[in-house]
């Protein structure tokens, strides 16, 4: 039985009642909905509409029905309620008769489901930060045991400047900082609850909505009762926010997958995350590295999605509104599927440090220093890079690294190049002489990794 049935004459159309409902994906917000309906049976007695035994007898039936979903949420699939907010309003009157038709009282479900889905939202965004803080930790702990590890930093995807492992994985770091940093913001906004605001404009009974709020675990309760069943900001604000998570994993993904080429070699993935060909033997293929950057796009898709929805949509609640949900559960399963999936991944990479050593040796990426050296011996920069373009020329015809070349050579190319040349352009040289903030330099990086190691207490 629906839930608005008396205005109506005739049945709804078959197809029309599935079209129209949501339970096949709303059902996760049960819990949520059970917990903002006690909460509203407790401002219901304040507002004289049911007594005390009564809203105990409510009270008692929705937990019962919360540990009912505790052991088969899947359960709820099998009635034919328009969504979880009917389902529950449902049963409870069959638990309790018809005092379970008083709970509906002052309230719509336009301010129930923006109640329930602020809910959800805040509990995964606690999950989310759990698991970005976890994978953090790999990447601290990677840095630290991969912080003498030379290779090659890209940019256009060439050797560009030598960097160490370490400080990739830190760079990396930063990013999900960031993501951590967007997510305790939202917490801040999302943290107002609508409850109470009816159908639009407010519910007409004597409701202490701050104190529902409280009751909810809500710090207060929002001000404009038509915005507040038309905001969905949030929504967008969390899928903005795992669109971006989702392309700093994308680019972590597709950095390893890089690193694991044959052509790179700098890194061996592990076998319990790689799979083979079913027709070259000798293959073992990046699988859950390439899963990951390829499920960024579902992610955007989600994030396209719920902006087109609200763009222009009248106020207040419209049902287009109803396909906020999958695209949001589905976009939060993802983000969180995959950053477990890549601290798994970086757990067991097996780092070569040989063949990152020779690719950063084989790439005049020291070609910077002898610039900065000619500099240091009076030389303007243009003209010092252009020497060093020079010299990055010779090494190339004659087959050679830029340590390799003779002094003389050196010297034909600017007469102020002494013997030290050799002792500047060495990859330890390279690395240690950034040690300004946020440099390459080992010590700089060491430092850093303690100071993360603290933050997140890893000992
Ligand atoms: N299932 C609906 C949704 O997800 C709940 C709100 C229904 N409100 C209404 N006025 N029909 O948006």
């Amino acid at each position: 039985m629906a839930l608005w049935g008396g205005r109506f004459l005739g049945e709804s159309d078959k197809f029309f009642k599935k079209f129209n409902s949501s339970l096949s994906f709303d059902y996760i917000l049960a819990e949520c909905d059970i917990l903002a309906s006690v909460a509203w049976s407790r401002s219901l007695v304040e507002a004289c509409v049911l007594t005390e035994s009564e809203q105990k007898r409510i009270e008692s039936a929705l937990l019962f029905l919360k540990q009912k979903i505790l052991n088969n949420a899947k359960e709820i699939l099998k009635s034919n309620s328009e969504d979880i907010h009917s389902w529950i309003e449902e049963n409870l009157i069959k638990e309790v008769g018809d005092l379970g038709k008083k709970l509906h009282t002052g309230r719509s479900r336009n301010d129930q489901i923006a109640t329930d889905l602020k809910l959800w939202c805040k509990n995964i965004i606690h999950v989310t930060l759990k698991n970005i803080i976890n994978l953090q930790k790999v990447f601290v702990i990677t840095a630290s045991n991969n912080h003498n590890v030379i290779m090659p930093g890209y940019t256009h995807l060439q050797r560009a400047q030598p960097i160490t492992f370490a400080y990739w994985c830190l760079s990396y770091l930063q990013m999900l900082k960031r993501d951590v940093s967007r997510l305790e913001d939202l917490l801040k906004r999302i943290d107002v609850s609508p409850l109470g605001s009816g159908a639009l404009s407010g519910t007409a009974w004597n409701i202490n909505r701050d104190k529902l709020a409280l009751s909810m675990g809500f710090s207060s309760a929002t001000n404009n009762s038509l915005d507040s069943v038309s905001d969905r900001d949030y929504v967008v604000e969390l899928l903005s926010f795992a669109s971006i998570g989702m392309m700093h994993l994308s680019r972590f993904s597709e950095d390893l997958i890089f690193f694991n080429s044959n052509e790179a070699n700098f890194i061996e993935l592990s076998d319990s995350i790689t799979s083979g060909s079913s027709l070259m033997p000798q293959k073992k293929n990046p699988d859950a590295l390439e899963l990951i950057r390829g499920k960024c796009g579902r992610v955007y898709g989600s994030m396209i999605s719920i902006l087109v929805v609200l763009k222009s949509l009248p106020l207040s609640y419209n049902k287009d509104m109803q396909e906020d949900k999958e695209g949001l559960f589905d976009s939060m399963k993802t983000w969180n599927d995959c950053l477990s999936m890549a601290s798994l991944i970086l757990k067991n990479i097996q780092v070569n440090n040989q063949s990152c050593r020779k690719a950063a040796e084989k790439s005049y990426s020291n070609s910077t220093e002898i610039a900065d050296y000619l500099v240091k011996k009076g030389i303007p920069f243009r003209k010092a890079h252009d020497i060093s373009g020079k010299l990055v020329l010779r090494a190339i015809k004659e087959k050679k690294s830029l340590n390799d070349l003779d002094l003389s050579v050196f010297q034909k190319y600017s007469s102020v190049i002494e013997k030290d040349i050799y002792s500047n352009i060495t990859l330890k040289a390279c690395l240690e002489k950034r040690f300004s903030q946020g440099g390459v330099s080992p010590d700089q990086v060491l430092n850093e990794i303690q100071k993360e190691k603290n933050r997140l207490n890893i000992i």
